[in-house]
């Protein structure tokens, strides 16, 4: 492991702290070369990790992740998920989704695979349950949850580990803007458990950058991630990313962009050092969220 990756828990899969989101990737828009682009950008800057689900833009997205690797020619991690939707009841439906995943990936198997949230007419023991099978054929390497709380998070671990395997990733909001995961328990769970806590929606759709029109948060906020980012020649951004990363060794951060200058521009937080002092600084200018 770089110093730079991280543990999905205690699956013995690692990943780089920071990847590449893509819920706004898709075979007809932006252009499958800017995102083969985007995607060699991150395997350069040390940002291979891909972060897919079925249900983005209706599979497109899982489509050009695949054709981007291919292309690549490179190891990239790869992370999808499987949804719950309200028809599907039973365990040949996970098994049938996730061929259809693996078909469009154009791989034989996955690294990570998420159930991508909890609300389902079954429970997250049955879809669970499915997963673990799918790991037990050789299909997924590791397994996850997203959306899910402390009690779902124990629900989950408790099946896997009826099958002898780790829960290896809860995958929920968390940034500056979003602090949920440190009020509601979930981060403590994800410390307790040894599972890695993946944050979506790292930099609030670019909402933390105190320079865009987007911006949302306490003004202090912005005053304080401009002065940390002037100190340190960077961008808010990058300061936001790295303030995440430095929060806890179990948080992984999954910027979504489909740009490869954003990529680059955002790798700079793997090796961004925040000092304590401006570690404490962004702490308190940016208000934790009530728990939801
Ligand atoms: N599990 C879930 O339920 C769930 C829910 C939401 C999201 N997700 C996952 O989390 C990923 C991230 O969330 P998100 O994409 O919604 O929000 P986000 O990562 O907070 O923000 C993405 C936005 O920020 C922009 N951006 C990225 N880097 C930038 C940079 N250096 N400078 C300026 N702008 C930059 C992107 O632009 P460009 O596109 O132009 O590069 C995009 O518009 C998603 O892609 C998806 O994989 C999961």
């Amino acid at each position: 492991m770089s110093g730079t990756e991280r543990p999905l828990g205690k699956s013995g899969v690692s990943v780089p702290a920071l990847g590449v989101g893509t819920n706004r990737w898709s075979t007809s828009a932006p252009g499958q070369a800017r995102l083969n682009e985007t995607l060699a950008a991150a395997v350069d800057v040390g940002m291979g990790f891909l972060d897919t689900a079925e249900i983005y833009s209706f599979g497109r997205s899982e489509r050009a992740v695949g054709v981007a690797v291919r292309q690549a020619g490179r190891p990239v991690v790869v992370a999808s998920k499987f949804a719950p939707m309200p028809a599907r009841i039973a365990a040949p439906q996970f098994a049938s989704a996730l061929d259809r995943t693996l078909k469009r990936l154009g791989r034989e198997s996955i690294d990570l695979y998420y159930l991508h949230f909890p609300y389902s007419p079954r429970g997250v023991d049955t879809w669970m349950k499915a997963m673990a099978e799918a790991v037990e054929a050789g299909k997924i390497r590791a397994a996850g949850i997203s959306n899910c709380n402390v009690a779902q998070m124990r629900k989950a671990a408790e099946v896997l580990a009826r099958h002898g395997m780790p829960l290896a990733a809860n995958q929920v909001e968390y940034s500056l803007l979003h602090r949920a995961p440190e009020t509601n328990g979930v981060l403590d769970a994800c410390r307790q458990m040894d599972v890695a806590l993946v944050a979506y929606r790292p930099i609030a759709g670019g909402a933390v950058s105190a320079g865009s029109r987007k911006r949302r948060g306490p003004p202090a906020l912005a005053g304080t991630l401009q002065e940390v980012a002037a100190a340190r020649d960077a961008t808010t951004l990058q300061v936001a990313l790295a303030w995440l990363l430095k929060r806890d060794d179990h948080v992984i951060a999954i910027p979504g962009a489909t740009k490869p200058e954003h990529v680059r521009q955002n790798s700079r937080a793997l090796t961004l050092q925040l000092s304590d002092e401006e570690f404490a600084a962004i702490d308190r200018a940016s208000t934790p969220t009530r728990t939801r």
